[in-house]
């Protein structure tokens, strides 16, 4: 370690035990940052049993900022361990930031793959000049500290049409031990796109495709790919969709197509679909645990936000990340969701009859079975939230509580049933068992915590939330 990182790890521990990491607004069966900003979930693994959940984290501010990656372990996404950041800063090939990327399990521990971020002073435009993006390995001895870092490929090694921006490596071990990568690309002729990379060992990386769809913006962050069943599936999150009737209505989007094959062979074959039609979704990644399970973890929240904000800032933190969601393919579209965890986490189950006000903590679940063919819904959430079915969609709307959030709608031409889990700041909405997700933070004042069910109920339950245990 050097003496860098050790004092960039000691001012931020310090930092750390003098937060107000306790406001008003803080999750607690959400993961947050200690102090200062979350991310992009990144390097999302089981090994042993043991569940990694780094993220992007910058200490020091609540904009984004110098980045690190934060650190969590689980066995049971119940019980958390917070270490300290894994990857700091410290090394010229990444001294503008340890930006996104992706983990595999090796014979002598996790290997990370990240973006090392340099950003030149100078008079540059850091799209074709001042910047660079460096792929990088990261191995550790212990599996907590990443300080053998080794620069794998350099822009110069990418091709020569893109810009600086080619980052976010998602890593995967093909089944003959060899290993594909896909990296997130901005061309010169500003379009985004995925570049895919093989190689024998992991460290050696040959370019052997290229793949990107009519106009989608004009670059393509955190690049994932994977299988459900024999359905190739590529995520990924496009910068510059203009908006399109009620989709792509935040500032980035973040979403999936299908490939027609694996990607070192394959080409994109579907229209682009959303993964959230919330305000406050970005950068997912997933990972198969070792139960087999496809769980995806996105980050709630978005960078460069205009039109609304989070007060949390007032207390020295800002963002979190989504619960994790269990991914399947069912009738030809992506499904997310909850994973049977946090199910778990449930308890004091108490019946939520229609047209009668329940109570609820300020975290809660609740499942909501409609009637068959149920026309026209409507759900109060804390007074201030709304969410309301009538009959082609489910529209979320918030008023003061949304802080410049007003509405989002997700298309749904039946409303069969809906979870909802509620954490003091935020939601999380799974429609029709998990057909689509909407997601947003929210800032209900005065704690009227109730909801209001008005419609066919066919049933209606409620539930408390054991919330999170995390150590240090
Ligand atoms: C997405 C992103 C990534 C990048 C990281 C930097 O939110 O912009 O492309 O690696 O955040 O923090």
């Amino acid at each position: 370690m050097n003496t860098q990182t050790k004092q960039l790890l000691a001012a931020s521990a310090a930092l750390e035990r003098e937060s107000a990491a306790f406001g008003c607004w803080r999750p607690a069966f959400h993961l947050a940052p200690p102090t200062g900003y979350l991310n992009d979930p990144n390097g999302l693994c089981q090994i042993d049993g043991v569940y990694h959940i780094f993220f992007q984290y910058s200490p020091f501010d609540t904009v984004p900022g110098l980045t690190y990656w934060g650190h969590f372990t689980t066995t049971d996404f119940s019980r958390y361990r917070y270490y300290e950041p894994a990857l700091c800063s410290d090394e010229p090939f990444d001294c503008g930031g340890v930006f996104s990327g992706s983990a595999v399990s090796e014979p002598d521990g996790i290997h990370l793959y990240y973006t090392g971020n340099v950003c030149h002073s100078g008079d540059y435009d850091y799209i074709t000049t001042g910047r660079e993006h460096n792929t990088i390995l990261a191995r550790s001895d212990d599996g907590i500290h990443y300080d053998r870092k080794q620069v794998l490929l350099q822009n110069a090694d990418y091709p020569q049409d893109l810009t600086c921006h080619v980052r976010d490596p998602k890593v995967w071990k093909r089944a003959d031990g060899s290993y594909g990568m896909v990296l997130g690309a901005r061309t010169r002729g500003g379009k985004g796109q995925i570049l895919v990379y093989e190689s024998a060992d992991g460290i050696h990386f040959t370019l052997a495709n290229r793949l990107h769809t009519e106009p989608l913006g004009y670059m393509w962050e955190c690049p994932d790919y994977f299988t459900l069943g024999d359905v190739h599936l590529l995520c990924f999150s496009p910068q510059g969709v203009a908006p399109r009737g009620w989709e792509f209505r935040n500032i980035y989007q973040s979403g999936y197509v299908r490939l027609s094959a694996s990607p070192e062979t394959g080409k994109i074959v579907s229209e682009f679909q959303e993964l959230d039609r919330g305000f406050d979704f970005y950068a997912p990644q997933s990972f198969l645990d070792e139960l087999g399970r496809r769980i995806l973890i996105g980050w709630m929240g978005l960078p460069d936000l205009k039109e609304y904000s989070n007060p949390t800032a007032d207390q020295r933190w800002m963002h979190m990340l989504t619960i994790p969601r269990e991914l399947k393919w069912i009738d030809g579209s992506l499904h997310q969701q909850p994973l049977q965890e946090y199910y778990d986490m449930c308890y004091g189950e108490t019946p939520i009859l229609p047209y009668e006000e329940a109570v609820t903590e300020n975290t809660f679940c609740a499942k909501l079975e409609f009637i068959p063919d149920a026309a026209h819904a409507e759900i109060l959430i804390h007074e201030d939230c709304r969410l309301a079915y009538d009959g082609a969609c489910l529209s979320l709307q918030f008023g003061s509580s949304g802080c410049g959030r007003k509405e989002r709608r997700a298309p749904a031409a039946q409303l069969r049933q809906l979870t909802i889990f509620c954490d003091n700041s935020c939601l999380e909405v799974f429609i029709n068992d998990g057909e689509d997700v909407m997601t947003s933070r929210f800032y209900p004042s005065g704690r009227q915590n109730r909801i209001l069910v008005k419609g066919n109920l066919t049933r209606g339950t409620i539930w408390k939330i054991k919330p999170f245990f995390i150590c240090t």
